[in-house]
């Protein structure tokens, strides 16, 4: 199946009560993993990358993979570009092939952030591109971005409206208490704001710093609008604890290919977990 955007796999997931996952893929393995779970458990799904992974491997090896590894698939598979401040940048993976992208100018000043979420709104439809937008500032490092806890704050209400009102995003993200990275303590989700921005409209909602949440958490953010939950932080781990346990267990082997397929099997697990507790599986 072809490439698509999030746009209808949103829509249906907020309609239905589910979310799907937005994974964050490190390199081919990891998006291996990302696009056959999605295909067993025939559920849609977002590969989502990072600015720091495209510039690492480059536009034109990712958007390769994934059109292999999607040609036989049958679910709706998204490529989504995560939390970017670069306009060219987001219009290099416009023309490179990625369906979805995210603007984030959620540092800047109000006015700001819509004129700029605005201007790649314009840029994406001409491509039929998705579009996810942040309001607020979700704290924790992402990339290279880092949002100490005095800056992260949350989505307003009536500037959600305002911004909702004027820029037509096919996601939005509004800050409401999570983080990226690992969470120091127990999170502190302002479920009631989340509620109140959610009545604003149909537009479905990105919830940000998915790794470390609990099954309430996710069950109750889903009901309230949720509809792409991204993890980030639980694939990194997976990814490394998954060669070095395999290493730890057998430190003379030197076998490349068996670490791989160690890694391979860590990253399936959190990604398969994650999608049965979104409820996205049997939803493609
Ligand atoms: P985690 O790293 O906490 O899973 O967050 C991921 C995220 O929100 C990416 O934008």
């Amino acid at each position: 199946m072809p490439l698509v955007n999030m746009t209808e796999m949103l829509i249906k997931a907020r309609e239905g009560k589910y979310a799907v996952g937005a994974f964050n893929i490190l390199d081919y393995n990891s998006m291996r993993v990302v696009v056959e779970t999605a295909q067993e458990l025939q559920s849609p799904v977002i590969v989502q990358t990072s600015e720091k992974t495209i510039r690492f491997w480059g536009l034109k090896p990712i958007v390769s993979w994934i059109k292999e590894l999607t040609d036989n698939t049958t679910v709706p598979v998204a490529i989504h570009l995560d939390h970017c401040k670069d306009l060219s940048f987001i219009q290099n993976c416009i023309d490179a092939g990625w369906t979805s992208v995210m603007i984030d100018a959620s540092s800047k000043p109000f006015e700001e952030n819509i004129k700029l979420s605005q201007q790649v709104v314009k840029m994406a439809k001409l491509h039929e591109i998705s579009v996810e937008a942040e309001l607020g500032e979700i704290g924790g490092i992402e990339d290279d971005i880092s949002i100490n806890e005095e800056s992260a704050h949350l989505a307003g209400v009536e500037q959600a409206k305002i911004f909702l009102d004027k820029v037509k995003v096919e996601c939005f993200a509004p800050a409401i208490g999570t983080s990226h990275g690992i969470y120091k303590g127990e999170p502190n989700i302002a479920f009631d704001r989340l509620n109140e921005i959610s009545q604003l409209s149909d537009t479905p909602l990105a919830l940000h710093g998915g790794t470390g949440l609990s099954a309430e958490v996710f069950k109750k953010c889903i009901s309230l609008g949720c509809s792409k939950i991204n993890i980030s932080t639980q694939l990194k781990y997976a990814f490394i604890d998954g060669f070095l346990h395999y290493y730890q267990s057998k430190p003379t082997e030197y076998n490349p290919l068996t670490i791989l397929q160690a890694q391979y099997i860590a990253l399936k697990q959190a990604v398969y977990e994650n999608i049965i507790l979104f409820g996205s599986n049997q939803k493609a």
